[in-house]
C-alpha cells in the first residue's frame, strides 16, 4: 500500500431550536458555522499501534479495541478501531487532530472532529467516501462521547448549511435567513452526557410534563424554520420561548438565563441556550442595528460574544497526496 496523507476539516454547529427534544424524535433546526476542526491522517506501511495525536490532549495509541493514552481520546480510538475492522485497510495510521471549536461548549466540537476523522479514514479506501458510511462511522465516536446521540451534530458537520433534522429519518436543507447569530460563551464547561441523562430522568419522574414540553418544542422548531428567513421578530420570540422550555427541562441555570435576558434587553430579537445546556453558549438573534449594543452588554457580563456565519459546506477534503 502506498503512503497517503489526507487532511480534512469539518465545521462546528449551533442548534437554533430543538436540542434535547431531537433525542426523542422531534425535529431540530441546526446551522453549520465558520469555526472548524482539522484531522490529518497518514498511512504507514508497517505493523504497530495506530497513533492519535491531539494538539489539546496529547498522544494515544490504539491496538484493536484498546486505547493507551488520555481517556478523552476514546471516541476517536473507537472510530479508528471500527474503521480498521470493517474496511479493507492494512497498515498503521498516524492521526493528527486540532480544533478551533471550544470543547464542551455546545458547538459540536466532538462531532466535528469525528466527522473530519471518519471522512479522512474512509478517503484512504474510497475515492468518494459514501456519505452514509461517513455518518455511521462518525456516530461510533459520538456514541462513546455522549450517552444517546441523536446525530444532529454529525449531520451538520457532514452536510453544512441550515438544516431541519429528524433522528433516523434524515433532514431537509433550508435557506439561511438575513438575521445575524451572536454566540455568547458562559465560560462554563459541561457534559452533554450528564444533561441528556438529566432530561431522561425527568421523563421518568414527570412523564406528562415531559410530553407536553417535547410536543411544544417540536412545534416551535418547525415554526422557527418557517419564519427565520423573513420575520426576525417572530423567530426571536419563538427562540426565547424555546429557552423557557429548556429551563423547564432543567438544563438552564442562572448564568445562562442572565446572558439570555441581557441579550434581549440590549436589543436581540430573542435568545436561548444552544446545545445541551448546563453551561456552554447562548445564541442570540440580532441584526446590524443592534449588534454593537448587544455585544457591549454581553462583554459587560463577561460573556465573550462572537458573530457567526452559517457555512454552506460541510466536511471538506483539504489535501490528499
Ligand atoms: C447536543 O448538541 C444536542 C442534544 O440534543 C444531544 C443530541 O442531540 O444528541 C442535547
Amino acid at each position: 500500500m502506498s503512503k497517503l496523507r489526507i487532511s480534512c476539516r469539518a465545521p462546528a454547529k449551533v442548534i437554533i431550536s430543538g436540542e434535547h427534544s431531537v433525542v426523542y424524535g422531534y425535529p431540530a433546526l441546526v446551522a453549520a458555522v465558520n469555526i472548524y476542526s482539522r484531522v490529518i491522517v497518514e498511512t504507514v506501511d508497517e505493523f504497530g499501534p495506530h497513533e492519535i495525536c491531539s494538539e489539546k490532549y496529547g498522544i494515544g495509541k490504539v491496538i484493536g479495541n484498546a486505547l493507551s493514552g488520555p481517556a478523552v481520546l476514546k471516541p476517536l480510538a473507537r472510530i479508528v478501531s471500527v474503521f480498521s475492522e470493517s474496511e479493507p485497510f492494512k497498515g498503521r495510521l498516524k492521526i493528527r487532530v486540532s480544533s478551533e471549536i471550544p470543547p464542551a461548549s455546545g458547538m459540536g466540537s466532538s462531532a466535528s472532529i469525528s466527522v473530519a476523522l471518519a471522512y479522512a479514514l474512509l478517503k484512504t479506501v474510497y475515492d468518494k467516501p459514501p456519505e452514509e458510511r461517513v455518518f455511521k462511522l462518525a456516530m461510533e465516536g459520538e456514541k462513546v462521547a455522549h450517552a444517546n446521540p441523536s446525530g444532529v451534530d454529525v449531520a451538520a458537520a457532514l452536510r453544512g448549511g441550515l438544516i431541519l433534522f429528524v433522528k433516523d429519518r434524515g433532514f431537509e436543507r433550508l435557506e439561511a435567513g438575513k438575521g445575524i447569530f451572536l454566540l455568547a460563551d458562559s465560560g462554563m464547561e459541561r457534559s452533554t452526557r450528564e444533561m441528556v441523562s438529566k432530561v431522561a430522568s425527568l421523563k421518568e419522574r414527570e412523564p406528562d410534563l415531559f410530553n407536553i414540553v417535547m410536543t411544544c418544542m417540536g412545534d416551535l422548531t418547525v415554526r422557527i424554520s418557517r419564519v427565520l428567513q423573513n420575520d426576525l421578530v417572530e423567530a426571536g420570540r419563538l427562540m426565547t420561548l424555546n429557552h423557557l422550555l429548556l429551563s423547564l427541562l432543567g438544563v438552564s441555570n442562572s448564568r445562562l438565563d442572565s446572558i439570555v435576558w441581557s441579550s434581549i434587553f440590549s436589543g436581540a430579537y430573542g435568545a436561548k441556550l444552544t446545545g445541551a445546556g448546563g453551561g456552554g453558549c447562548v445564541l442570540a438573534l440580532i441584526d446590524e442595528k443592534s449588534i454593537d449594543r448587544v455585544e457591549a452588554a454581553l462583554k459587560n457580563i463577561n460573556a465573550q460574544p462572537r458573530v457567526l456565519k452559517t457555512v454552506e459546506e460541510g466536511v471538506r477534503l483539504e489535501e490528499s497526496s
